[in-house]
């Protein structure tokens, strides 16, 4: 097997144990000395053997296959897997066992999984991007149409209808949203945070992404759960009961490409439209980047103080070493950096 695979696998070993969690750190090793002697893993990872080390490790090829075996978990489709993965148990040799059997018993599906990109949906992203929505409501007094771009199965496009525990040392712990949510997200402020105060009244909601995840599709479901670590299970948690109030609001995402879909989010009288979007421009290349936004300068040309247009949006910065949260509300224009951002939204420090 390739150098660069090799080398991908022992970045994302040492990348799990580094993030707590070392049962995958566990599996990749046993991953790592079976592709290095030719084992059944080193068929899988054929597809990258002519490629870069940077390439192998952007495509993510450890997480791929660990998302296939956490699938199989989580399905009833392979008990053998399930009780010997976390949260039911922590028992890499028994784990890993019965993952080289999935290798044969489930082939068409390990291979399914190899030939797509990980994709997540970050729920807690909201409480980060919800100081920009308020920041929205405040300056511009008017309801919110809300288009959201790169929104995987569309969860955070319900960012009104969770519950915030917001920590703030000068604040004290403040609340924001519906208590009754079954989605209940902590998030630490720091800074100047912005009031939680302002109304806000959403007019319009609408999510795009290139490759849209149905989550009303059970198995669509399954597949967006086997991407977060199984040691992870706050996030598990926060996974399942976004899903939950995601499927009973009958959210739906359509398919399109960032700078043809955002093109009908035109500035309307009487509303603030805002096109946003987190983690998601790094995935797009330059040229669809650059198409995305002409479109969003076309619109904030054409916005006026009664028909805002706004562009909010989590991303890395330029050196991609911080996430920030940044604004550009027309007719004004100025691009603001409201926060610098935890990329999973444990915390925003506000400017
Ligand atoms: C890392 S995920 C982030 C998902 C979600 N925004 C979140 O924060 O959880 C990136 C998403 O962007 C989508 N994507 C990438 N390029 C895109 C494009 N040009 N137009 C629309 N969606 C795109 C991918 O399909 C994927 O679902």
């Amino acid at each position: 097997m390739s150098d660069a695979v090799l080398t991908a696998l022992e970045w994302q070993a040492r990348g799990c144990a580094r993030l707590g969690a070392p049962f995958y750190a566990g599996m990749l090793a046993r991953v790592i000395a079976d592709t290095a002697g030719g084992g059944p893993t080193a068929q899988l990872f054929a597809p990258w053997a002519d490629a870069s080390p940077e390439k192998a490790q952007t495509d993510a090829v450890a997480l791929r296959l660990l998302a296939a075996w956490n699938y199989l978990a989580l399905s009833s489709d392979a008990a053998d897997l399930a009780k010997r993965f976390p949260p039911r148990a922590f028992d890499v040799d028994g784990a890993w066992a019965a993952a080289r059997t999935a290798l044969a018993t489930h082939d068409g599906l390990i291979r399914r999984f190899m030939a797509h990109e990980p994709q997540t949906n970050e729920v807690r992203r909201s409480a980060c991007l919800l100081g920009g929505f308020l920041r929205i409501a405040q300056d511009t007094k008017l309801p919110l149409r809300c288009f959201e771009i790169g929104a995987s199965a569309g969860l955070n496009s319900l960012w009104d209808r969770f519950h915030y525990r917001i920590g703030d040392a000068a604040l004290g712990d403040a609340e924001w949203g519906d208590v009754e949510s079954p989605v209940t997200l902590d998030s630490r402020w720091e800074g100047a945070a912005p009031s939680l105060e302002p109304q806000v009244r959403i007019l319009e909601r609408r999510a795009c992404d290139r490759r849209p995840v149905d989550i009303r599709e059970p198995d669509e479901a399954l597949r967006l759960l086997s991407y977060v670590w199984p040691e992870q299970i706050e996030r598990q948690a926060r996974l399942r009961a976004a899903i939950a109030v995601a499927r009973s609001s009958g959210v739906a995402v359509e398919a399109g490409d960032a700078s043809v879909w955002a093109r009908q989010a035109t500035p309307v009288q009487g509303a603030a439209t805002v096109v946003f979007h987190s983690i998601v421009m790094q995935y797009m290349p330059a040229a669809e980047q650059a198409a995305f936004r002409q479109v969003l300068e076309t619109h904030g040309a054409a916005a006026t103080r009664q028909a805002p247009f706004a562009w909010l949006r989590m991303e890395p910065d330029k050196a991609a070493t911080t996430f920030e949260l940044r604004l550009t509300l027309w007719p004004d224009g100025a691009d603001q950096l409201l926060a610098e951002v935890h990329p999973h939204g444990e915390f925003a420090v506000w400017r």
